[in-house]
């Protein structure tokens, strides 16, 4: 042979080689991705109630929290990790306020870096809500201040930095926020909190060999930051001793990208009493109740004396091919939260077979219908400008807006300042999860979601709200979108006014 010739053989024969060792790897890492944990998790760890915000009541009768974002170490149970959090290590107080009162809250960032926080579900003048354009410099405060105008809810807090929620919320920045109201706080329900209401925060995370969290990205994942572990308030391996007859959840997926279908082993049936901004018509009887990031669901679990039995996500139907499927969560399962039922379990009353009455928006009385599609890690096309107001909406209207996702890859949308209802998915009547009040709803592509909303107040020409994937890599990466509300008549002006593209709202100060 020829050297030549010898030397192509040679050549192909290691492409071939690294093309095969680079599928086998491929192939390696396709069977290898799918998480179970069913069945295997041994909870040992009582499950950490978040205390509630303690708060005090001002000269002007305001109702007023403390909350200090601060860096420390966090035990997760079995490993500690440097972490963030409001007021502690990690996570934060849930607050909890009643509709009607005006809250106060003075927000002191003590990291390193500037952040914001954001009343996720929370209908508040747009400076107030602590997206990216209410910046907190690092070792300033900020002091946000508003009404609390809506039904009882069980609502949320984290930072929206421009580029760095992500990060953020997944260090451990975030929190519950209830509201309550005479209307619409149903005295049925169970409502002790942390004895037989409880809040359910969880969030899946990756831990190095050192205990730290792993911030990387596994490969292959379209949606950014996996975990393999789940964590409750803060703890792996948690148990909820149950000590009445039924016990109310208020579930948040606080998680960064995956999509959770929460039921139990033996497909008992719970009753699903609320949605992400309040209490539903009447309580449904479900087996299983789907939460993409940044939703929340109520549900009330019946137990029998002494059974224990486990809350478990099962492989949520992403509605993606086979790929996008395994490599996005849409094969997994975790065991999540154990409740371990006493021996003798204290009553509670049988749940109302009504709960709140919730007029239904009218398509007929919308001013506007808009259409926003989905794509890449694009709203219409668009990835976020600061500078771009994207839509402007007249303040006392209702608008429609109809939401496509066009890709096989989990997306989900969600608008501030609002609630909104779904009017039909595809056309179709919503399903009970997603028939009441909404602020995100998770997106199966190619299928079109029309939402309505009534835009009441808090007109403010130059100071936008946000909607955005709460897939928090995608939010990161530009998927996201601006409104302002206006007066009628009145034009959208510059994003964040004369304050530089910058800190308006609740003034700033050291502390
Ligand atoms: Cu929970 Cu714009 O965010
Ligand atoms: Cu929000
Ligand atoms: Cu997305």
């Amino acid at each position: 042979m020829r050297p030549l010739r010898r030397v192509l053989i040679a050549a192909t024969v290691a492409v071939v080689l690294l093309c095969a060792a680079g599928v086998a790897g491929v192939v390696w890492t396709f069977n290898s991705r799918t998480v179970s944990t069913a069945g295997s998790v041994e909870f040992v760890h009582a499950l950490p109630v978040p205390p509630l915000a303690p708060s005090t009541v001002d000269g002007e009768g305001r109702r007023v929290f403390e909350l200090r974002a601060r860096t420390g170490r966090h035990d997760f149970g079995d490993r500690t990790a440097d972490t963030w959090g409001f007021n502690g290590a990690y996570l934060g107080p849930t607050l909890r306020a009643t509709r009607g009162e005006q809250v106060l809250v003075n927000v002191h960032n003590e990291l390193d870096e500037e952040t914001t926080v954001h009343w996720h579900g929370m209908h508040l003048p747009a400076r107030m809500d602590g997206g990216p354009h209410q910046m907190v410099p690092a070792g300033t405060s900020w002091h946000p201040t508003w009404t609390v105008d809506q039904p009882a809810a069980t609502l949320w807090y984290h930072p929206h930095p421009h580029g760095e929620t992500a990060r953020h919320v997944y260090r451990g920045l975030a929190g519950m926020f209830i509201v309550d109201d005479p209307e619409t706080s149903v005295a049925q329900l169970p409502n002790r909190y942390g004895v037989d209401d409880v809040p359910v925060i969880v969030q899946d995370k990756r831990f190095s060999r050192n205990g730290n969290l792993n911030e990387n990205t596994p490969m292959f994942s379209g949606v950014g930051l996996l975990g393999d572990t789940i964590v409750v308030n803060g703890a792996t391996a948690p148990y909820l001793d149950v000590t009445t007859e039924r016990v109310r959840l208020r579930v948040l997926n606080a998680s960064n990208a995956r999509v959770f279908d929460f039921g139990f082993p033996d497909d008992r049936e719970f009753a699903l009493v609320g949605t992400d901004g309040g209490l539903l018509d009447k309580p449904y009887r479900m087996k299983r109740v789907m939460l993409s990031p940044g939703e929340r669901a109520e549900i009330v679990v019946d137990v029998r004396p002494g059974e224990r039995t486990v809350l478990r996500s099962f492989p949520p139907d992403l509605g993606a091919d086979t790929w996008s499927e395994r490599f996005n969560g849409g094969e997994d399962t975790f065991d999540v939260l154990q409740l371990r039922a006493a021996d003798r379990l204290e009553e509670r009353p049988e749940l109302p077979s009504r709960l709140v009455d919730t007029p239904r928006l009218d398509p007929g009385e919308a001013a506007e219908t808009r259409r926003f599609t989905l794509s890449g890690t694009r709203i219409n096309g668009d990835a976020m400008d600061m500078d771009r107001i994207d839509v402007t909406v007249t303040k006392g209207t209702t608008e429609v807006w109809e939401v496509t996702s066009r890709e096989a890859l989990q997306h989900n949308f969600h608008i501030h300042d609002v609630q909104f209802q779904v009017i039909d998915v595809d056309g179709a009547a919503p399903p009970p999860h997603l028939s009441g009040w909404k602020d995100t709803v998770f997106l199966r592509p190619n299928t079109t979601f029309r939402l309505i909303a009534r835009f009441a107040d808090h007109a403010d020409p130059e100071m936008p709200y946000m909607y955005h994937c709460h897939i928090l890599f995608h939010e990161d990466e530009g998927m996201m979108g601006q409104f302002v509300v206006v007066e009628p008549g009145q034009q959208a002006g510059t994003p964040g006014g004369d304050h530089g593209g910058g800190h308006g709202g609740g003034h700033q100060g050291h502390g």
